[in-house]
């Protein structure tokens, strides 16, 4: 009696369980070796995979874009939305660019994602082949602009998780306009000596977090530049490259600020700087307040930690001026390493727009030669717990020291 009771129920467990996989597989998934895609390295499967993101963007049911093992060779792409439903774009292999950097170097964009809402991207390989147009570039020879290897412009509900980026004619990954923005395990590489092959640049977008990164390019690894709201960024190891940094600010006139940005739980190696807040030295509507930098270690980093409202590369356009761009609450906290250099805290504010809340907070830097010391001018603030001895031209408190050494 027993068995013969039990019997239904186990089969109304297995339907329902057969139920549960035949609708995860039912997600539409367009492949793109379906539409000519070659996973060769050599066919041009531009076409084919502009059609599978066709399909899978005006489906009505969320749909995934599938690119199988093999590598592809792809001019640029553009995926524009918006799309119907959610789209995953799941990548198992590895996407080049062309041999010859004019390809792609002409539009600006490799891969780009536009005003496309609920995207998931996961996986995958991506080689841009910069060193041809680098190499263009340093002779100072007739190149393109140069192409940003993969972005997302005006898109919300963004997941890119498990990216491989290599060697990208100039920035790798830009997101621009977009909102809730989450990028995840991904890692970034080129040649300490690549001309601006920043790893991440965020511009106008809120909302954007960056976790468990692995980064190191020949430019900065992660840029905040104007209009960048609400950021977490942690757990990214950077370097080679010039550090984690906000700007440059100040370029024009008129700018969105910068606010509520947290860099913390990472490590810089070898980096030029670790963390850097960086304008130019001209009138500017911009900000920058409300930013925490904590948790980081430094190991033999030019400048450790540095606000830079003096750049002005080549002297131009900024003759004598002083950064409009006012910078508030900025906390540096728990910071340890090594600095390649003395100054191992730089604090260059503007004159006419001081820097103001600058808190310095359990700060342990070690220089291998020699004491470590400080630049400060025009900044206010408090400092506790810091080994690095606090030389201010203004009004700096410094409550309790380590002790130097
Ligand atoms: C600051 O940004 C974080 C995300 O990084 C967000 O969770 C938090 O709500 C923001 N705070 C404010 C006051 O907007
Ligand atoms: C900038 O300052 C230098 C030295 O103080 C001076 O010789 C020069 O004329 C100034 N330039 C401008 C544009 O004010
Ligand atoms: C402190 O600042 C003054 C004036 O800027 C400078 O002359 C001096 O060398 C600095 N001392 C240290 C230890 O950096
Ligand atoms: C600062 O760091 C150095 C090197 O790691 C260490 O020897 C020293 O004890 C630290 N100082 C404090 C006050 O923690």
């Amino acid at each position: 009696m027993a068995n013969n009771t039990s019997f239904p129920c186990a089969i109304i467990l297995v339907s329902i369980v057969v139920f549960l996989i035949n609708s995860s597989n039912a997600m539409p998934s367009f492949n793109v070796q379906k539409y000519g895609a070659r996973g060769d390295g050599k066919t041009d499967s531009t076409e084919p995979f502009l059609t599978a993101w066709s399909l899978a963007c005006g489906s009505e049911a969320q749909a995934m874009v599938y690119i199988p093992h093999g590598t592809y060779l792809v001019r640029n792409l553009v995926f524009s939305g918006p799309c119907k439903n959610i789209i995953t774009f799941k990548i198992d292999g590895k996407l080049v660019a062309p041999k010859n950097y004019w390809s792609i170097g002409n539009s600006g964009y490799w891969i780009l994602f536009a005003k496309v809402n609920r995207i998931l991207v996961y996986g995958g390989t991506i080689d841009a082949k910069g060193a041809g147009y680098w190499s263009c570039r340093k002779k100072g020879g007739h190149c393109p602009q140069g192409a940003r290897s993969i972005s997302f412009s005006w898109c919300n509900n963004v997941l890119l998780s498990g990216l491989t980026s290599l060697n990208s004619q100039n920035i790798h990954v830009t997101v621009h306009h977009s909102s809730n923005v989450r990028i995840q395990n991904i890692r970034i590489r080129a040649p300490t000596r690549s001309p601006n092959t920043d790893g991440i640049i965020v511009q106008s977008s809120s909302g954007v977090t960056i976790s468990r990164g692995v980064i190191g390019t020949g430019d900065d690894c992660i840029a905040l530049n104007q209009g960048s709201v609400n950021i977490w960024i942690e757990r990214v190891h950077c370097g080679p490259g010039h550090g984690i940094s906000i700007g440059s600010l100040g370029d024009h006139a008129d700018e969105e600020g910068v606010k509520n940005v947290t860099v913390t739980n990472s490590v810089f190696t070898k980096t030029r700087n670790g963390v850097r807040i960086k304008s130019w030295a001209r009138p500017s509507s911009g900000f920058v307040r409300n930013v925490e930098f904590r948790n980081l270690v430094m190991r033999n980093v030019g400048n450790p930690l540095i606000i830079d409202q003096n750049y002005c590369p080549s002297g131009k356009g900024c003759p004598n001026q002083s950064s409009g761009v006012k910078i508030s609450g900025v906390t540096f906290a728990n910071i340890k390493g090594t600095s390649r250099t003395p100054i191992a805290v730089k604090l260059d504010c503007s004159g006419s727009h001081h820097c103001t809340g600058i808190r310095l907070k359990n700060i342990n830097l070690t220089y291998m030669k020699g004491s470590t010391t400080s630049f400060c001018k025009n900044a206010h603030g408090r400092a506790s717990r810091v080994v690095v001895p606090m030389n201010c031209s203004s009004k700096f408190e410094c409550d309790e020291a380590f002790g130097q050494n």
